[in-house]
């Protein structure tokens, strides 16, 4: 990638954290989506969790909250700041916050965790596939893995769409409005479907199953445009 791409990238996720907040929780998509995650790692036997490109948090503090320990691992620094702030205060011993590119995880041994949460960042990955094998190893066999990515058929225009429309009958529209463009702009930046490399979610389900793990369940997301997959390490695997 050139270092012009690289730099406008870092700077799409600079603006992304400024606003995501203020618009991505109040999602109905978004929101059900969180909810699959949460629902999937906060089961007895999972008690560590890595969630890699953590962003703001949305799933990890959720996970806290059910006694999880988070380990959040995230490139950008300015997204990372917003998950800071919101764990400072309520839950310092639940969570490991590392800046970091996830592509690789060498600093974690082979199975160093219950689960792994990855919701829509490998997408912004350039080697992808290379993460998804570090996501892999790092779970323990037994553990779950949930995994929400693009379609192959991916488009973004359908949820911009959306999202022009459910925001414009939002009794806050008038305020939500500079922070819908910010978060608009740096989507038509990242917009997965002009992604090289991209890894989608059924070639995601395809190696899942071809290394050892059972799927648990694929449910659409994202309006249809993403899928979330959950699986399990197999035990002998
Ligand atoms: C669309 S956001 C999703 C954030 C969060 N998982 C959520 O569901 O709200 C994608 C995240 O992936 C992170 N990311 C992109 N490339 C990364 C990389 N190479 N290593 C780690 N994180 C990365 C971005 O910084 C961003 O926070």
């Amino acid at each position: 990638m050139s270092s012009s791409n690289a730099q406008r990238e870092e700077q799409a996720w600079e603006t992304y954290a400024q606003s995501y907040d203020l618009i991505l929780p109040i999602l109905p998509y978004y929101q059900k989506v969180v909810r699959y995650h949460v629902d999937a790692l906060s089961i007895p036997d999972v008690r560590t969790v890595i969630d890699v490109g953590a962003g703001t948090g949305n799933v990890a503090v959720e996970l806290i909250a059910r006694g999880v320990r988070v380990t959040a691992v995230d490139v950008s620094p300015q997204m990372l700041s917003v998950l800071r702030k919101k764990t400072w205060a309520s839950s310092s011993g639940g969570i490991e916050i590392v800046e970091q590119d996830a592509q690789s995880l060498s600093a974690w041994p082979d199975e160093s965790f219950d689960g792994a949460n990855v919701l829509l960042s490998l997408f912004a990955m350039h080697e992808p596939r290379q993460a998804f094998l570090e996501i892999m190893r790092v779970v323990r066999r037994g553990g779950k893995v949930a995994i929400t990515e693009t379609k192959r058929n991916f488009q973004l225009r359908p949820l911009l769409d959306f999202v022009e429309e459910f925001l414009a009958l939002h009794p806050s529209r008038e305020e939500l409005r500079e922070h819908w463009d910010r978060v608009k702009s740096a989507n038509l930046v990242l917009d997965p479907g002009f992604r090289i490399n991209r890894l989608t979610v059924e070639e995601i389900q395809h190696e899942l199953s071809a290394s050892g793990f059972t799927i648990m369940s694929v449910m659409d997301s994202h309006l249809g445009q993403c899928a979330t997959i959950c699986a399990t390490k197999n035990l002998g695997s």
